[in-house]
C-alpha cells in the first residue's frame, strides 16, 4: 500500500526534480537528479543558515536627513564662556582693612587660617599660593616655605576649612565686569548680564548663556548666521591677570542645555578678536540594546541630561568620593561631603591611578545633540567700532587697551536646518522570511506549502498503516490457531 502512494506522491508534489528522480527512464538521469537535488538542498540550508545568523546579529541601517524645523525655529545651544584666568589680582591683593573686602565677600573661613599663619600676606595672596601648585611664583609675598607653613595650617584641621569651589567662585571674574554694553540675540533681542548665568566647573568659574535652568525658557532662532545668534562685546580684564592655563583670553563651549559641560570640547579666543563661531548641529538617535549601538537612557544625578564624558568623569569622582570621602571640584555628585582638599590629596592620586573607567558602564546616549562650531578670527576693534563704541557708549578707553581686552563673540547657526542620524534595523522578520522564502523557490522550486504536502504524505501513510495492522489482527482473530 505504501509504495503506491510514496510513487503518486513524488509524481505530484511541487518540489521540481523529486518526479525525475523517481520517474526517469534511465537509472543515469534518475542519480544525476538526485544529485541535483541534494546539491539544490543544500544550498538552500547553507543560505537559510546565513540569514537567520544575519537575523540575529541584529544589523542596522544609518540614514542622514537633513531636517529643516518646521515652525522654522531651531532650538539654539547653551553657549559657556569662561575668562581662562581664575582669580582677579585686585581681589587676591585686597587686604581686610580695604572697604570693598568684606563688600565683594571675599572673607572665607579659611581666611583665618591665613591670619594664623601669622604672615603678611592677604587672604587671597596666601590662598592662592597654597592652592596651586605654582603659587610659590604666582603669588606676592610668596616663596616656598611660606607655601608649606600655610599648606600646614590649612591642613591642620580634621574638617577642611578650605573650600576650593568658593575660593574659585568668590576671587574669579564678575560677569558685570567683563559684560560690556552690548549683547544682542537673533539681532533684536537685548541681552543682560543676568541671562548668563554663573556655574562652576573644574576649571573655575564660567558662565552659560541660554542654560535653560531655573525653568528659564530655551531660545530659539529663525535665523542662519551669525548675526542670527548670540552677538556679545566682552572684556577679558587681562590686567587682572593672576594665573590661567598659560594664556589670556576666553575658553568658549557651545553644548546641549543640561549636558556636563565639558571644557575639552571648547575653543579658545584671544583678546582683541572678532570671533565668529559657526555651528553645524548633529542630532542622533541610536538603538538600544540588542542592536549593536546598545545605547544607553541612562540620568545621571545632578545632571539633567545624560552625557557620555559627564558619566566617566562623575564614575570616578564616586569612586574617589567612596575611597576619600570627598567630592572632586565641579563635578556634581550625589553627596553634600565637602570638596577634596590638601587633607585628600594623596588619597585622591591614589584613586585616580586606581580608578578603571571600564567598570563606570557609560553607554552612548540614545539621544545626543553634537554642536560642531567652525571658529574664525579677525582682529577687533577697528578703527569705526572703536569710534561708534565711543560715540554710543560713552566708553573712553584707549584703542590700546581695547586691543588687549576686548572680545566681539558671535555664536551662529551655519545652515537653518540640522542632521537628523537615525539608527532603523535593516533586516527584520519579513525580510528573514522573504529570504527563507524566495530561497526555496529559487532552489527548490516550492512554497510553504510545500511542507504540507509532506505533511499530507505523512499523514496518508500513517492511516494506511493503522488500516492494515486493523487488517491484520482481524484476520488473526479469524484464524483458529
Ligand atoms: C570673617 O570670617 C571669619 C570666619 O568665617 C569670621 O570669624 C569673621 O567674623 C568674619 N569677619 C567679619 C568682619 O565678618
Ligand atoms: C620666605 O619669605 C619669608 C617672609 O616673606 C622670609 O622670612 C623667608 O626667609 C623666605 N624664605 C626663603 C627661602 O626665601
Ligand atoms: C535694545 O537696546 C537698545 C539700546 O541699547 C535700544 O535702542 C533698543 O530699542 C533695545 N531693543 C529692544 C528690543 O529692547
Ligand atoms: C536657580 O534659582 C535659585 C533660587 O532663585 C538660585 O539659588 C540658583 O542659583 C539658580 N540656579 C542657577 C543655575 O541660576
Ligand atoms: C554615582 O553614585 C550615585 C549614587 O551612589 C549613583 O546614583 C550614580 O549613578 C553614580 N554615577 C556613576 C556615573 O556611576
Ligand atoms: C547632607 O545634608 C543633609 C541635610 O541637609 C544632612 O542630613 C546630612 O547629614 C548631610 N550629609 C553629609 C555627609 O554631610
Ligand atoms: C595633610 O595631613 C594629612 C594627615 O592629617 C597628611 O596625610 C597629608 O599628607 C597632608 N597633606 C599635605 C598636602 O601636606
Ligand atoms: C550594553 O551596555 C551596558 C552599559 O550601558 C553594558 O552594561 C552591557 O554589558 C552592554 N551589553 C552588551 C551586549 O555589550
Ligand atoms: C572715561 O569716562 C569716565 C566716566 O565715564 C571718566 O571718569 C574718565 O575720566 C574718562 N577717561 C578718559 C580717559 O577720558
Amino acid at each position: 500500500m505504501v509504495a503506491p502512494d510514496w510513487q503518486t506522491f513524488a509524481a505530484n508534489t511541487t518540489v521540481h526534480g523529486l518526479r525525475y528522480v523517481f520517474e526517469s527512464p534511465s537509472r543515469f538521469r534518475r542519480v544525476i537528479w538526485l544529485l541535483l537535488l541534494l546539491g539544490a538542498m543544500a544550498i538552500y540550508v547553507f543560505l537559510v543558515a546565513q540569514s537567520v545568523a544575519k537575523y540575529y546579529s541584529n544589523p542596522v541601517n544609518t540614514e542622514f536627513k537633513e531636517i529643516v524645523p518646521e515652525k522654522g525655529e531651531l532650538t539654539f545651544p547653551a553657549v559657556t564662556i569662561c575668562n581662562l584666568n581664575r582669580f582677579v589680582k585686585t581681589k587676591i591683593n585686597m587686604f581686610e582693612n580695604d572697604d570693598n573686602f568684606y563688600k565683594m565677600s571675599l572673607n572665607l573661613s579659611a581666611c583665618e587660617a591665613i591670619k594664623m599663619a601669622n604672615i603678611h600676606l592677604s587672604c587671597g595672596q596666601g590662598l592662592l599660593c597654597a592652592f596651586e601648585r605654582f603659587g610659590s611664583a604666582v603669588a606676592e609675598n610668596c616663596n616656598e616655605t611660606t607655601r608649606q607653613q600655610i599648606i600646614s595650617v590649612l591642613n591642620s584641621t580634621k574638617k577642611p576649612i578650605f573650600n576650593p569651589e568658593e575660593f574659585l567662585s568668590t576671587y574669579g571674574h564678575d560677569f558685570e565686569d567683563m559684560f560690556l554694553y552690548y549683547c544682542r540675540f537673533a539681532a533684536i533681542e537685548n541681552c543682560t548680564s543676568a541671562d548668563f548665568q554663573p556655574s562652576l566647573t573644574q576649571n573655575g568659574l564660567c558662565f552659560t548663556f541660554n542654560s535653560g535652568e531655573n525653568a528659564t525658557t530655551v531660545r530659539g532662532t529663525r535665523r542662519a548666521g551669525t548675526s542670527g545668534g548670540l552677538s556679545v562685546i566682552l572684556d577679558v580684564q587681562a590686567n587682572e591677570n593672576t594665573i590661567s592655563e598659560f594664556s589670556r583670553g576666553l575658553r568658549v563651549v557651545v553644548h546641549d542645555q543640561g549636558t556636563f559641560i565639558n571644557l575639552e570640547k571648547g575653543f579658545n579666543v584671544f583678546p582683541g578678536s572678532h570671533t565668529l563661531a559657526r555651528v553645524t548641529t548633529t542630532k542622533r538617535e541610536r538603538l538600544q540594546y540588542p542592536y549593536h549601538s546598545n545605547c544607553t537612557q541612562r540620568l545621571i544625578p545632578g545632571m539633567p541630561r545624560y552625557s557620555r564624558d559627564g558619566c566617566f568623569l562623575q564614575c570616578e569622582a564616586n569612586t574617589t568620593l567612596a575611597m576619600c570621602g570627598c567630592r572632586i571640584m565641579g563635578i556634581p555628585v550625589p553627596s553634600n561631603s565637602s570638596v577634596c582638599t590638601f587633607q585628600h590629596q594623596f588619597c585622591e592620586e591614589r584613586c585616580a591611578e586606581s580608578h578603571n573607567p571600564s567598570k563606570c558602564s557609560c553607554g552612548i546616549p540614545c539621544e545626543e545633540i553634537e554642536y560642531t562650531s567652525q571658529v574664525s578670527y579677525s582682529q577687533f576693534p577697528d578703527v569705526g567700532a572703536a569710534k561708534i563704541l565711543k560715540h554710543l557708549k560713552a566708553y573712553n578707553k584707549s584703542m590700546e587697551y581695547q586691543r588687549a581686552n576686548l572680545v566681539f563673540l558671535q555664536v551662529g547657526f551655519q545652515h537653518h536646518g540640522y542632521t537628523l542620524v537615525t539608527e532603523t534595523p535593516s533586516y527584520r522578520l519579513g525580510s528573514l522570511l522573504g529570504d527563507i522564502g524566495g530561497n526555496m523557490g529559487l532552489f527548490l522550486g516550492c512554497s510553504l506549502l510545500t511542507l504540507f504536502e509532506f505533511v499530507d504524505l505523512l499523514w496518508s501513510v500513517l492511516e494506511s498503516r493503522a488500516d492494515r495492522s486493523k487488517s491484520i489482527s482481524s484476520q488473526e482473530q479469524n484464524d483458529p490457531v
